[in-house]
């Protein structure tokens, strides 16, 4: 395995630090003070250059920007050894270089979802089958592919040895003493949506809708149970319990083990964003995508540890991280029977405490010339709050272990600012930075969803970092019909981004009424697939002339 030295240095993601101020951003050090000024010192030559960025369009195809083109890398469906298939709805996405050179490594893929009409030929009112099910398992968690560039071009290494599924149906460990619902092994891992990398060279995958597939556990006021039912109704066929599920798995890319980590939390996540502090513990933030859920931040105790150390929630208002620990917390106590039945239902202990709810928590970055967290809300629809935001939150005196902070909002989504709703996060090489945007398919192009309408496809999005342009927000990249783009990821020479396109034509209930088509193959289904953008504008945007 590559040494982790290397692996930081070479990773595509947040990592403009290692280029400029080597020493300084491979520790990760929790005072970023020195980061920011090294850094802005480094870049206050870098001047404007001439960016157009592209009207919001509807058509079913990948739009982009002058000066950028695209390549399909993978699909739903295809081949990725003799015995494994490339999965559906991907997500996240991480490189992982094999390669000094950056030409050569490892795609984790998240597969988010599964699609019945396509996948398994489940129509709603049918009677499903186990069959049926066990398909739909198939699609879901993630994959590995290795990939390798060759004048300029990605294509993937059919039948890598480390090409490998991780799927619904995989056995993974659970980083905890006490066993979860009786066990201490649990069968797979699904809703995979966005992700994190970790110091020691592995990725997490994020568990994000669970409640879809094996449904949820309600407690009353004397905590009697119901189970509210999933969408997805695979608990008919497998007693696989529920709490198994809403996670943050850490998958090692080489062996393909894996496990859960209780000690962040049960909930919706989004994604979990790691920093290594001097001492070598480790911070871990986290949002729960769901509308009035919470931001959190585990911060270890041990070295390299997500298991021993604590986790907080945000209180946004007072600029207080609050903990969810049993022994310190009498109302804890009351409610619950130990930190195991907390971190279970952490959302229920958050509220207890007087979290801040929270207009959905999506992707969370730290930004890599200031070290600011970023966080980006999505939309909160039931409190009239359309478009969402990008909020910064300054840990108190740079320390990203401090127990207080302050937030603003960088950016508002809406008409003014021509972005709506917020997703995915990343930083490039000089410090722009990219998000995606997730408006729903029944929302967009909806002549009665008035508040979306001109944003029209769902897309990418810069913000302009250097320049007379700093501020700007521009649009580079536009979805297929019903799609959102997912998972962006820089290769380590920046020349490539890396992007899901997932869910095209996800409004489609007949297989004679396909909404799209994309990416166009020959049976017309429309497919999920990972993109690799480059060109011109890319370079320009990370100055790649001056910066590398
Ligand atoms: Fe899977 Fe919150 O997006
Ligand atoms: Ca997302
Ligand atoms: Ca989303």
């Amino acid at each position: 395995m590559i040494h982790r030295r290397s692996f930081l240095s070479l990773l595509g993601k947040g990592a403009v630090g290692t280029i400029i101020v080597p020493s300084l951003f491979i520790s990760c050090r929790n005072k970023v003070s020195k980061i920011a000024t090294v850094a802005s010192e480094k870049m206050s030559h870098l001047k404007s250059v001439l960016l157009k960025g592209m009207k919001p369009i509807s058509s079913d195809n990948v739009e982009l920007a002058e000066g950028l083109s695209y390549k399909t890398l993978i699909k739903w469906t295809d081949p990725i050894s003799d015995k494994d298939t490339f999965g559906c709805e991907n997500d996240f996405i991480c490189f992982i270089p094999l390669s000094e050179d950056g030409n050569d490594g490892l795609l984790w893929v998240n597969h988010e979802a599964t699609r019945p009409l396509f996948v398994s030929g489940y129509k709603r009112g049918d009677q499903r089958t186990i069959e049926q099910v066990q398909k739909e398992m198939y699609s879901v968690g993630g994959s590995i592919i290795r990939v390798k560039k060759t004048n300029d071009n990605w294509e993937v290494v059919y039948n890598d040895p480390y090409n490998r599924r991780i799927t619904a149906q995989t056995e993974l460990s659970i980083n905890w003493d006490t066993p979860i619902m009786g066990k201490t092994t649990i069968i797979g891992t699904h809703s995979n949506c966005s992700g994190g990398i970790t110091p020691w060279g592995t990725i997490l995958t994020c568990e994000e809708n669970y409640q879809d597939y094996y449904g949820e556990t309600l407690y009353d006021e004397e905590n009697n149970t119901t189970h509210q039912a999933s969408y997805h109704q695979w608990e008919d066929f497998y007693n696989y319990p529920t709490e198994h599920y809403g996670w943050v798995v850490e998958i090692d890319p080489i062996t393909g083990n894996g496990m859960k980590h209780i000690a962040l939390g049960r909930f919706s996540h989004e994604c979990c964003t790691l920093v290594e502090l001097e001492d070598k513990r480790v911070v871990a933030y986290s949002g729960d995508d769901q509308n009035d859920e919470f931001i959190y931040k585990f911060i270890s105790s041990k070295p390299g540890s997500l298991k021993e150390g604590t986790l907080y929630v945000a209180n946004t208002v007072e600029g207080k991280w609050i903990s969810l620990d049993y022994d310190s917390q009498p109302l804890l106590q009351k409610r619950f029977k130990n930190q195991t039945e907390v971190l279970i239902r952490v959302r229920e202990a958050a509220e207890l405490l007087g979290a801040t709810p929270q207009d959905r928590p999506e992707d969370i970055e730290i930004d890599p010339l200031t070290g600011h967290v970023i966080i980006s809300l999505t939309n909160n629809k039931p409190k009239n709050r359309f478009h969402g935001c990008i909020l910064k939150i300054v840990e108190a005196n740079n320390q990203y272990d401090s127990l207080n902070f302050s937030v603003e909002i960088m950016f508002a989504g809406g008409p003014e600012s021509g972005f709506s709703s917020p997703d995915n996060l990343a930083f490039d090489l000089a410090g722009n930075l990219w998000f995606t945007t997730d408006v729903s398919g029944r929302s967009m192009n909806n002549p009665e969803k008035k508040e979306y309408f001109d944003f029209k496809n769902n897309g990418v999005f810069v913000v302009i970092r250097h320049g007379d342009e700093a501020g700007k927000i521009i649009q580079i990249a536009s979805a297929p019909m019903d799609a959102e783009f997912t998972g962006p990821w820089f290769s380590p020479d920046y020349k490539t981004l890396f992007l899901s396109v997932q869910h095209p034509g996800s409004l489609t209930r007949s297989l004679n009424q396909l909404t799209s088509t994309w990416p166009h193959d020959a049976d017309g289904i429309p497919k999920s697939a990972v993109i690799t953008i480059q060109g011109d504008l890319l370079e320009k945007l990370n100055y790649l002339d001056t910066l590398i």
